[in-house]
């Protein structure tokens, strides 16, 4: 049952790191060079937590029989990583657009983690 909750707090950690993102990637375009230096910050601390969630994931998938959020967390740390490269080659064609896309993703994971009741299950 702790691992439902880890889950919750990480999910919850990644929310309001990546939301940050786009921030400093504006505040960077306007013309402050320090909003690069936290965009990359940024980019570790999101990376990072996102990958600490796989594993909780993996400890939920094992204790709790669910599935889903270690699949939905491999599938946004994925593109993620995708877009930690995608930065760091200045490919903001690919860059931006994933970019919406993911802060989309983990909000929506966000909201789907949460709802879910943190349950034990009885094992056989
Ligand atoms: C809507 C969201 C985002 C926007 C609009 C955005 C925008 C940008 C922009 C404008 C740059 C500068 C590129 C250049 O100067 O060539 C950049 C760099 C970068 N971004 Fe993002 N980004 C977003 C989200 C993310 C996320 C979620 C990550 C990591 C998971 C990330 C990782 C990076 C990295 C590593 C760099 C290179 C930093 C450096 O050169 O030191 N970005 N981004």
């Amino acid at each position: 049952m702790i691992s439902g909750w880890v889950l919750r707090g990480l999910v919850t950690a990644q929310l309001v790191a990546i939301v940050g993102q786009p921030v400093f990637a504006g505040v960077y375009l306007s013309g402050d060079f320090d909003g690069l230096r936290m965009h990359a910050m940024g980019a570790n601390l999101t990376t990072s937590i996102g990958y600490l969630q796989v594993i909780a994931a993996v400890v939920v998938w094992v204790r709790l029989r669910q599935v889903w959020p270690f699949v939905a967390s491999l599938g946004v740390v994925a593109a993620e990583t995708v877009q930690y490269f995608a930065g760091q080659d200045g490919a903001l064609w690919l860059h931006i657009p994933l970019g919406v896309l993911t802060v989309a993703a983990v909000a929506m994971l966000f909201v789907a983690i949460w709802r879910q009741p943190v349950k034990v299950v009885e094992h056989a």
